[in-house]
């Protein structure tokens, strides 16, 4: 047989170039709502999608919009939120030619040491205040008809951190000055766009500030369409060995169910190694539900999903993870039964329950299957679930 040539699938890092699966509908959704004066909030799940979005977003910006990404998870101060917010401005600034004499003067004025090929600033002036800074030189642009968007991933973490490192006032003051910077029209040049893996709503609302971040413009991402499937898919296995016939293509997507593009990445390559293996190119189902199989046994593909419930809810991680277990083992679950584990003696949480349920499926654990009737969104995490929890007396 020729050389085996497997299919060009990532499943560790962002998609970007020509592994990335672009739908243009969020990309159209994204411009017409920063060209209307909004700042941007991508919610969605860990591994949907959202850097690999924020990033495709920021490399193909429309005419006068300049953009920087950055992950801004490790900040943990106030001061290095606003340090990195600076760089980041500058940064940005550096890519516009016209600019350039406006750049040198701040380059003067802070002591920018070197402006590198990319673009980058290292700025060795001690003691700067960033915060008053870039209230400072944001504002001198406002006539220049250029527009700066900032991409910060991750920053629902970094407001989590602070909160937890007994910093909760200065989270607050962070959003706050953020939202006063939105609401004033000298800084109407400067869109911000938020990411996050966990629901910035939720970890906003632990705070008792819920209203700090209701006028960002919230855009979700979901999975993929049958269709949009089937193109990622044929992306991915282009040039590959493997073939799939139209029917096994389907039997995939059906057994996936929910079509995140991570999901397909995941499946595409396990399938790879099982038709590797048996030397195989044509798919056959047993082989998907092989793959299927070895997916899950790849703990690491799915232990995220458990490890974020016990760090954002270290005390209610028994009472979620009850209502998950029973879930997984019985299909569905209702809202009596939520009810009951809610107000047995071991949780005692007959006052918020439901707020948990909301949020589980925010984070796109659960789906509300018909009134009140609650199963898992993905066969793969009920799966998950179900290895992890084989045991359930209830
Ligand atoms: N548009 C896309 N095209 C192809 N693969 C994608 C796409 N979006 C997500 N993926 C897959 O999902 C994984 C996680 O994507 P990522 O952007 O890092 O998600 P998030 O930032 O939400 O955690 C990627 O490694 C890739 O396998
Ligand atoms: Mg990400």
């Amino acid at each position: 047989m020729e050389r085996w040539i497997s299919p060009n699938t990532i499943t560790g890092d962002a998609a970007t170039g020509e592994r990335y699966f672009r739908r243009d509908y969020i990309n159209e959704e994204f411009w017409r709502e920063i060209k209307k004066g909004n700042h941007i909030l991508f919610v969605a799940p860990r591994r949907v999608g959202k850097t690999s979005i924020m990033k495709d977003l920021a490399d193909n910006p429309e005419a006068d919009y300049y953009c920087i990404y950055q992950n801004i998870q490790g900040v943990k101060t106030k001061n290095e939120f606003y340090e990195r917010l600076f760089h980041l401005f500058l940064d940005c600034i550096g890519k516009i030619k016209k600019l350039s004499s406006f750049l040198k003067r701040l380059s003067e004025k802070y002591s920018i040491d070197q402006v590198s090929v990319k673009g980058s600033i290292t700025i060795s002036r001690k003691n700067i205040d960033y915060e008053k800074e870039l209230k400072s030189i944001i504002p001198q642009l406002k006539d220049q008809s250029i527009t700066t968007v900032i991409f910060l991933d991750e920053f629902a973490e970094v407001i989590n951190t602070l909160n937890k490192r007994k910093l909760k006032e200065d989270a607050i003051d962070i959003l706050n000055t953020l939202r006063e910077i939105r609401s004033d029209n000298n800084f109407r040049h400067f869109k911000l766009v938020f990411a996050g893996s966990i629901g910035l709503q939720f970890v906003i609302k632990n705070m008792d500030r819920p209203t700090l971040i209701n006028d960002l413009h919230p855009i979700e991402t979901k999975a993929l369409s049958a269709d949009e499937a089937t193109l990622l898919i044929q992306q991915l296995i282009e040039d590959a060995t493997i073939q799939f016939d139209e029917a096994t293509l389907q039997y995939l997507q059906i057994k996936v169910k929910h079509l995140l593009p991570y999901y397909l990445q995941l499946m595409v390559e396990e399938t790879d190694l099982v038709a590797r293996k048996m030397n195989e190119p044509r798919i056959s189902i047993p082989m998907v539900d092989k793959a299927f199989d070895q997916v899950l046994e790849k703990n690491k593909n799915f232990d995220d999903w458990i490890e974020r419930l016990k760090e954002y809810h270290p005390e209610q991680f028994a009472f979620i993870n009850e209502i998950l277990t029973r879930c997984a083992h019985k299909g569905k679950i209702v809202i009596q039964e939520i009810y009951n584990i809610a107000t047995n003696d071991k949780h005692k949480r007959n006052d918020d329950y439901m707020s948990f349920i909301v949020q589980l499926q925010n984070d796109g654990y659960l789906v509300e299957l018909s009134k009140h009737t609650y199963k898992f969104l993905s066969p793969f995490l009920e799966q998950f679930w179900l290895n992890q929890y084989p045991v359930y007396n209830g």
